[in-house]
């Protein structure tokens, strides 16, 4: 079996020598890496350029959020490294800056709509009108209008983001655990099945393969599962 270029493994590791190291014992079984702030503080942008330079993909979990035009200037720089899945945070300035700067590049777009930390009270108490779901559609709407090419979303949330975007948008879901690993801090999580028949178009599925006894062979158990769905 061969990898599923709908999974997504983060290597939420410490340093990049463990990371690569991730990468070697998960070998032809996973195609598509993210790296998040952690590795990015520590030498991530050179992993990356390995990592491209492998055959792999690359989803640079970088969050950016700050006036449009320090986004457009470094969404430019991510676009011309080659990596292929870059999140802003979807206030529409900040959308509108960082599809400018992906132009015609290979460099997708994706929008976080809510950090699914944030609760209601969280919102109300940061002065949003607005609960969680209703800023979450909101902001799908804004990140088509602004030219975005997909969302980050819980599983629950993936089918509002498919109903609304259609087909061909990218929703790519977080906090997925198979029946078979621990639900770690994941307190919405769907299985791979779930995620993907909800409308997820990829799937981001970290400790269950990273902190596996065997992380080639829990690659290859969520892909069996991915197969099904
Ligand atoms: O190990 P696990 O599968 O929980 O990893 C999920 C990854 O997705 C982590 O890198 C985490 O930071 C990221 N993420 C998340 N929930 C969000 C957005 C991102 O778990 N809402």
């Amino acid at each position: 079996m061969t990898a599923d270029p709908r999974l997504i493994v983060p290597l939420d590791l410490p340093t990049v020598d463990e990371a690569r190291a991730m990468v070697e014992r998960l070998g032809e079984t996973v195609s598509f890496y993210k790296i998040g702030l952690e590795l990015l503080a520590t030498g991530g942008m050179g992993l990356a350029g390995e990592l491209k330079s492998q055959g792999k993909s690359v989803f640079l979990d970088w969050k950016l959020h700050d006036i449009g035009a320090t986004v457009e200037r470094s969404a430019r720089v991510l676009a011309g490294a080659g990596c292929d899945l870059l999140t802003v945070h979807a206030e529409p300035q900040v959308m509108r800056a960082a599809v400018q700067a992906r132009g015609g590049s290979d460099l997708k777009i994706l929008a976080v709509t809510v950090l699914t930390s944030l609760t209601d009270a969280d919102l109300v108490e940061m002065g949003y009108a607005f609960g969680a779901r209703d800023l979450v559609e909101r902001r799908i709407r804004q990140a088509i209008d602004c030219g975005v090419d997909g969302v980050v979303s819980s599983p629950h949330e993936a089918a509002l983001a498919r109903e609304i975007a259609g087909p061909g948008f990218l929703v790519v879901t977080p906090g997925v655990r198979p029946f078979w690993s621990a639900k770690n801090d994941q307190a919405r999580a769907a299985t791979p099945e779930a995620a993907l028949r909800a409308g997820a178009s990829h799937l981001v599925c970290g400790r269950p393969i990273t902190s596996a006894n065997d992380p080639r062979e829990a690659a290859l158990k969520v892909i069996a599962e991915m197969a099904g769905a």
